[in-house]
């Protein structure tokens, strides 16, 4: 079986251990879609430019979508020379039409291959905004339905000051719309055409790039022949949007491992979204939000090997850069996984609001508070601060209940004893109650508006 270069070399060429390493078929057949759609994109552009015959032009297109059903149906019959998807698909419509073999006119596989993954890369953006969005949902949901309840707000994990439980939710909501935001603009700099680059310097016959750009939807065209085929820059800025929102989601899961614990005991894991031990029949784990957290790390690490790929490569395409779709679709995939599970994790988790009440309404929360109390009768804030900290210290040495040193201090009294355990805090996006409601309209509008 000749390869697509046979005319170039001698005789049998192939080579088991340079196939082995090079063919790519494995993982790229999935770029299928993408390829056909590039290749239809390109054949009307080669008909309407006068390089095919409309003929011609039929003769493939009728082959391409036959290719594709093929493929789609799983009777598509991959050749042991088939090193990669762009090569399947051009033999294939050869085989079928012998106008196939004017498929690949002012072409190379490699603007071939930016368009495929520029492709895959939008619409892969496209359906994980789409996940994002879903749990921006969970957690405005879990928000509403927390109504009054209330949770510690946590600084190095020890207890720091009460919080709405809904201002909680939403603080991870904010953090994905930062994704969302992102996400959106890594798609639009995906979203331009590399098509009509050729191999590196473009081609001498009158390709018309706006036609196949605008044919597959893309918002502009490139502007350097060597730039398109050896940008890469899209996979590796997706996969940063990829690993930034699973190290979000991560945070989520290590909340979620933390406060499902019966240490903290504030949610209680639905049984479809936890595991038991082969061993210790009490055993429920949280496993959805340990996975979330573990499988980040491979979201870091696709990112971390791109880059090194990309950092020594000399200008143009180079074979190394194959390496970026492994990485790609293992991102792809991983986050896909991830996000959903998440989402039903949350949605499905019972929340426990008394043992949160009761943690938030440890009354040492309400340091800060009295402190503020103090200033706005005049005392500098660092005086306050000591006061009250003195306060504390008595009581964390067993001198005395927290609530009563404050009502007896020549400091306090009562009114401020009484502000114990009250939610005072109203500044701009604090979390107190009265914040509560607006802050989920803001957040509602916003994931609304995308
Ligand atoms: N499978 C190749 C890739 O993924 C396609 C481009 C091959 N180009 C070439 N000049 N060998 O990058």
């Amino acid at each position: 079986m000749p390869t697509l270069w046979s005319g170039r070399f001698g005789g049998d060429e192939s080579n088991d251990l340079l196939r082995a390493l090079g063919d790519s078929l494995e993982y790229d057949r999935r770029l299928y879609v993408e390829d056909i759609a590039g290749s239809r994109a390109h054949v009307r552009m080669l008909a309407g430019s006068d390089l095919i015959t409309t003929e011609e032009m039929a003769a493939i297109l009728q082959a391409l979508d036959r290719v594709e059903s093929e493929i789609e149906a799983g009777t598509f019959e991959f050749d042991s020379n088939d090193e990669d998807i762009h090569t399947a698909v051009e033999r294939r419509v050869t085989e079928l039409t012998p106008a196939g073999a004017k498929i690949h006119t002012g072409r190379s596989r490699n603007d071939q291959v930016a368009v495929d993954m520029r492709l895959f890369t939008r619409s892969a953006i496209d359906r994980i905004t789409d996940l994002v969005h879903r749990l921006q949902g969970a957690m405005l949901w879990a928000a509403e339905r927390s109504d009054s309840a209330v949770v510690p707000a946590y600084t190095h994990l020890q207890r720091a000051q009460p919080v709405t439980l809904g201002h909680y939710f939403l603080s991870h909501g904010w953090a994905l719309q930062r994704d969302v935001e992102r996400l959106a603009d890594a798609r639009h700099r995906a979203n331009v055409s590399p098509l009509g680059a050729g191999a590196i310097a473009g081609t001498s016959l009158p390709i018309d790039v706006e036609a196949t750009a605008a044919e597959l939807g893309f918002d502009s065209v490139f502007e350097n022949s060597i730039d398109a085929v050896g940008d890469r820059d899209f996979v590796a800025e997706s996969l940063f949007c990829l690993a930034l929102l699973g190290v979000h989601l991560s945070r989520i899961g290590e909340d979620i491992v933390l406060w499902s614990s019966s240490e903290f005991g504030y949610l209680t894991l639905d049984d479809r979204f936890s595991t038991g031990s082969s061993m210790m029949p009490q055993k429920k784990n949280p496993d959805v939000a340990e996975l979330v957290r573990g499988k980040t790390g491979r979201l870091i690490g696709n990112l971390t090997g791109l880059l090194v790929a990309l950092k020594g490569l000399p200008s143009g395409y180079n074979k190394d850069l194959q390496e970026d779709k492994e990485a790609l679709f293992d991102s792809v995939d991983t986050i896909s996984r991830i996000i959903p599970a998440l989402a039903g994790t949350i949605d499905t988790a019972t929340l426990n609001v008394d043992r949160m009440r009761d943690a938030a309404l440890d009354p040492l929360l309400s340091a800060t508070d009295l402190a503020e109390w103090l200033v706005k009768k005049g005392v500098p804030f660092r005086d306050a601060h000591g006061i009250v900290g003195a306060l504390v210290q008595q009581s964390v040495s067993g001198d005395g209940d927290f609530v009563d040193l404050v009502r007896s201090s020549p400091y306090f009294g009562a009114d401020a004893a009484n502000i114990i355990g009250s939610m005072l805090r109203d500044s701009h996006g604090s979390g107190s109650p009265v914040n509560l409601d607006t802050q989920i309209e803001r957040f509602r509008r916003t994931i609304g508006e995308r």
